[in-house]
C-alpha cells in the first residue's frame, strides 16, 4: 500500500479536538522533534502535530539515530504546553505509550506491549518508541516536545539486526493504513491527556503495559552496569531492580544509559 501523506489529509483524518488543531506536514526533514522545538519556541500552538515521511537526522534515546525508510513509518511529534511540574512529565511517557498501545491492539488485534521505559513492542520485537524533549523555567514545563516513530510498513530486515526491529504489516502479513493509525493514536492520546490533565495519573495501567516487570534486566548508568530482576515501578514511574547483589535500586530514566533484557 503506498499512501501519501500530506496535512489536508491529516486533518480530515482526525477526530481529535485540539491534538493536531495545526498540522505541519514536511515530505523530509531532519527531525520532527528538532521542528517540533522551533516551531515551539516561536509561539506555535499547544497541540501542533508536525508530521513527515522521511527523517534525515531522526533521533532516538540516548543519542541514537531513529531509521525508517521514506513512507514506510509513522513520524511525528506534538507540541504540548500542558500545566504541569516537571517530574510529572513522566506522565507524558506512560500515556504516549498506553495510546500507541491500544491504537495497535484495539485497531488490528496485535500483542502490543510497553518496554520501559520509551519502546513500543509488538510480538517480543521493537515497533517503536516515544521521545519528549522538554524546555522548563525552574520546575515548571514551557512546553514537551512528544516524538513518537511507529514502524508501520517497513521490512524490519531494512534495519540493522541489533534494532530487534519488527512493523505492524510484518506482524499482520499485510499493509495496513499509517493515515488511520495516526487518527487511531491521537484520538486515544488526546482522551488520555484530557484525564492527566483533570489528575489521573496512569502508572498502574502503565505497569500492566509493561513487559519489562518479571524480567531479568542489565542497565547502564553513566557510572556503572546493573543486573538484576525487574520488580515494579514506583509512583513516578522509576524503575525499582532487585540487583544480583541483594540491594533493590530505583533507577530514573534519566539515569539510564542502555537497557537490556538478560537471559534468566
Ligand atoms: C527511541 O526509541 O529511541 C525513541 C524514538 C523516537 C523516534 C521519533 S520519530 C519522530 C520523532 N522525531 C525524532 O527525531 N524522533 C522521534
Amino acid at each position: 500500500m503506498s499512501e501519501e501523506l500530506d496535512a489536508e489529509k491529516i486533518r480530515l483524518s482526525l477526530s481529535t479536538r485540539f491534538l493536531g488543531q495545526r498540522i505541519v506536514y514536511h515530505t523530509c526533514i531532519d527531525s520532527t522533534n528538532l521542528a517540533g522545538r522551533r516551531l515551539a519556541d516561536q509561539g506555535a500552538v499547544d497541540g501542533t502535530l508536525i508530521a513527515a515521511d522521511e527523517q534525515t537526522a531522526g533521533r532516538g534515546r540516548l543519542e541514537r539515530a531513529w531509521l525508517a525508510p521514506r513512507g514506510t513509518s509513522l513520524l511525528f511529534s506534538l507540541i504540548l504546553r500542558p500545566q504541569l511540574e516537571m517530574r510529572l512529565v513522566q506522565g507524558l511517557t506512560m500515556i504516549a505509550g498506553l495510546a500507541v498501545q491500544e491504537a495497535i491492539r484495539d485497531g488490528y488485534g496485535l500483542p502490543a506491549r510497553l518496554k520501559w521505559p520509551n519502546d513500543i513492542m509488538v510480538c517480543g520485537r521493537k515497533a517503536g518508541g516515544i521521545l519528549i524533549e522538554v524546555s522548563s523555567t525552574g520546575h515548571c514545563l514551557d512546553y514537551a516536545i512528544l516524538g513518537i516513530g511507529l514502524n508501520v510498513n517497513l521490512s524490519p530486515h531494512t534495519l540493522p539486526p541489533e534494532f530487534h526491529a519488527t512493523s505492524i504489516q510484518h506482524e499482520l502479513g499485510h499493509p495496513v493504513s499509517r493515515l488511520q493509525l495516526l487518527q487511531r493514536i491521537l484520538a486515544h492520546l488526546e482522551k488520555r491527556y484530557a484525564a492527566l490533565l483533570r489528575g489521573h495519573w496512569p502508572m498502574h495501567e502503565w505497569a500492566a503495559a509493561l513487559e519489562t516487570l518479571g524480567q531479568r534486566v542489565e542497565l547502564r548508568t553513566a557510572g556503572e552496569a546493573i543486573q538484576g530482576l525487574a520488580m515494579r515501578i514506583d509512583e513516578e514511574g522509576a524503575l525499582l531492580v532487585h540487583l544480583d547483589s541483594g540491594e533493590m535500586r530505583r533507577v530514573v530514566v534519566g539515569d539510564i544509559a542502555a537497557t537490556h533484557e538478560i537471559a534468566p
